[in-house]
């Protein structure tokens, strides 16, 4: 396919990114209720575009969070796990080394496992081992699956009877960026093609902060995945502990700063900071904002937005904003040629 075809392809899949948050939401519901327990910890387990969804749904949840909640993406579970421990296992092929050795941790320690796959080994041992599956569409980039997953993610939490206010806010959000991405039905010039342009020749660095954590690592990743540019994450406050320190002015990187509504009075102060800053330098950087009834409503609308500023990068450098090049290789080292996945397969029990 050429490089213009993958880029609308790319485009209309973005645009349809609200029917998939419902989509996935409905299928996660079933399988929530058909399981319902209260668990005292939960664990969100899964890689890259997989991990993201826990990622964006940690951030949903943290204001009105009921349980500690952790997203672990590494072979090691973060703390331990029992009978009380909710673990969703985030798997778009089901074949992830370290999303699968994790999981046959928390399945021999005895946690509640939930599965959000396509299929791959993760569904199979979910059939043979009774654990509920959500399954998702087949046929997709796992990076284009984030929305119907994180439907199916919200959906499960909500079945279980854990998500609280978060299932009204995610589905009025939802119903706003229907409307929403009517705005850039036009792949002419808009805000991602703009935006776009600040980082051709630059390294983009994506300023993040609050529930804004996951939208600016999505902006990230979907730079690095789709528009093969480098891209990096500045995490506040963080980054003023440490990064600030290395701050001079530079006409090789491009700042994306995310602003938010909802930003705490510091937040604020520090955003305007570095605006200022970049602005008095002379620095290359654009601000990201948009109209939200709720913070919900404000990360689905960033999520869409990055998704689009990618995609409209990758356009802009003529590279393939579908196919990957290195990832496929590295998950064969990361599983050590496929051993990794036969030892999780044995430690559910064959
Ligand atoms: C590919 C992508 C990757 C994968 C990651 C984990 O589109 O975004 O980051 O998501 O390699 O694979 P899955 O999602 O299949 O567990």
């Amino acid at each position: 396919m050429s490089v213009e075809a993958e880029v609308e392809m790319a485009w209309r899949l973005v645009l349809g990114s609200s029917h998939l948050y419902k989509r996935g939401f409905e299928s996660g519901v079933g399988v929530g209720e058909s399981a319902a327990f209260e668990p005292k910890l939960i664990i969100f387990l899964g890689m890259g575009g997989s991990g993201i969804v826990g990622d964006i749904v940690s951030d949903m949840m943290y204001p009105i969070h009921r349980h500690p909640t952790y997203v672990c993406k590494d072979y090691t579970l973060p703390v331990p796990v029992d009978d009380k421990t909710l673990v969703i296992v985030l798997s778009y092929s089901g074949n992830t080394a370290e999303t699968l050795t994790g999981a046959a941790e928390a399945y021999t320690s005895g946690g509640r496992l939930f599965a959000i796959t396509s299929g791959g080994l993760l569904d199979d041992l979910a059939g043979r081992h009774g654990i509920p599956t959500v399954k998702v569409a087949k046929g997709m980039e796992p990076r284009f699956a984030v929305p119907e997953m994180v439907g199916a993610l919200i959906g499960v939490l909500h079945g279980l009877g854990i998500a609280g206010k978060l299932e009204r806010l995610f589905l009025t959000a939802v119903e706003s960026l229907t409307e929403y991405l009517r705005g850039f039905e036009k792949t002419a010039e808009g805000e991602p093609q703009r935006i776009s342009k600040t980082l051709l020749g630059r390294v983009a660095v994506a300023v993040g902060h609050t529930h804004l954590r996951s939208v600016s690592y999505r902006l990230k990743s979907q730079l690095n995945e789709n528009a093969k540019h480098p891209s990096y994450v500045t995490q506040l406050p963080e980054a003023f502990h440490n990064e600030m320190e290395s701050w001079r002015p530079s006409q090789h990187t491009s700042y994306i700063i995310f602003r938010s509504s909802y930003e705490p009075p510091a937040i604020s102060a520090a955003l305007n900071w570095i605006v200022g800053e970049l602005e008095s330098s002379g620095q290359s950087y654009s601000v990201i904002r948009t109209q939200s009834k709720t913070y919900v409503d404000e990360m689905l609308k960033l999520i869409t937005l990055s998704d689009l500023i990618s995609i409209s990068l990758a356009a802009a450098k003529g590279v393939h904003p579908l196919k990957l090049s290195l990832i496929p290789s590295f998950r064969r080292l990361l599983s050590l040629d496929g051993r990794l996945q036969d030892l999780a397969v044995r430690r559910f029990g064959g």
